[in-house]
């Protein structure tokens, strides 16, 4: 029987279930044989689930286990450790493979310092954009190769997070950096490269939120380096039905993406309206866990280096609205 992938988690929280569930349909490809978290009762919990080692610190973890691969699924304000690293770039150094949660980083310098390291390496890498994985996206991509895309809006709006760091711009990044991500990775995955950043956010509509500090709403021009242009809204302040998606205008016809959900197109005499079919979070996993096997990278449609991108473009957002909606120029 062939060798089954060893993998160890830095993080058992919310994310990292989702992914549990998904090694629990692996199980004759991969094993999760040792996960860290520092609340100790969730890596207990997690060991037992998987007949794995728990650990505290991952430092101990990567000290004493021979892992082929590392998920790291933390809290954004986590990854990088003043003066020591962070576990990336320690997992790096012991020839792991990585996945990593979206955000990847709070700054592009730790993110870049771990892109270069996964390079050098020559490691298969990951990040969590899952929605790349749903079956609608090469109809999607297909039909907007055939138009002229003017203008997009994207937005993603809805309640605050429950999690304790959510609410901190030093702890998650905000909501462009910590939700909204996902829209700027789409929207770079569907029209490419953006070269401009320029947004304007507000504060003052939550009011009740005890230590809530970031903003209430924002919205972010982009400038796409194939002359596409449009506005990306995010919202944390409503419980009254979030939107999440990107409506997308071109000559003669129109798309409205809905977040993980599917897609209408309208076109003079043609309507599509399909919804996304597959378990496309499995499928993120079985691509990570089947690129190592087969030691080949470009099966992974999230590769760590465009959630590196993604990134740049959120902390473009935050420097613009902290500067009173300054332009970025990211090229
Ligand atoms: N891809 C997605 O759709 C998606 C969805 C939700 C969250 N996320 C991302 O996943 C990340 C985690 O979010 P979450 O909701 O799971 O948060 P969470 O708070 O539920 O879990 C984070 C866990 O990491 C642990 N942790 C933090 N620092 C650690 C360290 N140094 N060593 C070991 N454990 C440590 C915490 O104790 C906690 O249990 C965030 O970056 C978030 O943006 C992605």
């Amino acid at each position: 029987m062939a060798k089954k992938v060893k993998v160890g988690f830095v993080g058992c929280g919310g994310i990292a279930g989702f992914h549990f569930a998904h090694f629990e349909k692996m199980t004759e490809k991969a094993q999760i044989v040792a996960v860290c978290d520092l609340v100790d009762e969730r890596a207990q919990n997690t060991a037992a689930r998987f007949k794995a080692t728990a650990y505290k610190d991952w430092r101990d973890m990567l000290a004493k286990e021979k892992l082929d691969a590392v998920y790291v699924c933390i809290e954004p304000c986590a990854h990088e450790l003043k003066g020591s690293g962070g576990m990336e770039l320690a997992a790096i150094e012991q020839g792991c493979h990585l996945f990593v949660e979206k955000p990847v980083a709070m700054s592009m310098a730790y993110a870049n310092k771990v892109l270069a390291g996964l390079k050098k390496k020559k490691l298969i890498n990951g990040a969590g954009f899952q929605d790349r994985y749903q079956d609608i996206m090469p109809y999607m991509k297909n039909w907007l190769s055939k138009k002229d895309v003017a203008f997009i809006n994207g937005y993603w709006v809805g309640g605050m997070p429950g999690v304790w760091w959510w609410r901190r711009r030093e702890t998650s990044g905000g909501q462009a950096v910590e939700q909204t991500i996902h829209i700027f990775d789409m929207v770079r995955y569907l029209f490419g490269e953006v070269v401009a950043v320029q947004a304007f956010g507000r504060r003052g509509v939550i009011t009740d939120v005890e230590n809530y500090d970031t903003e209430d709403a924002s919205a972010v021009n982009l400038q796409f380096e194939s002359g596409v242009i449009g506005t990306v809204y995010s919202g944390c302040f409503t419980n009254c039905g979030g939107k999440c998606g990107i409506d997308i205008y071109c000559k003669d016809a129109r798309m409205d993406y809905t977040e993980s959900a599917g897609f209408k197109a309208y076109e003079p005499n043609l309507n599509i309206d399909m919804k996304t079919g597959n378990d496309y979070g499995q499928e993120e996993d079985d691509a990570f866990i089947d690129a190592i096997i087969e030691k080949d990278q470009s099966l992974i449609l999230s590769p760590y280096s465009e959630a590196v991108k993604a990134l740049e473009v959120a902390l473009a957002a935050n420097e613009s609205m902290d500067n009173g909606g300054t332009l970025i120029r990211l090229k």
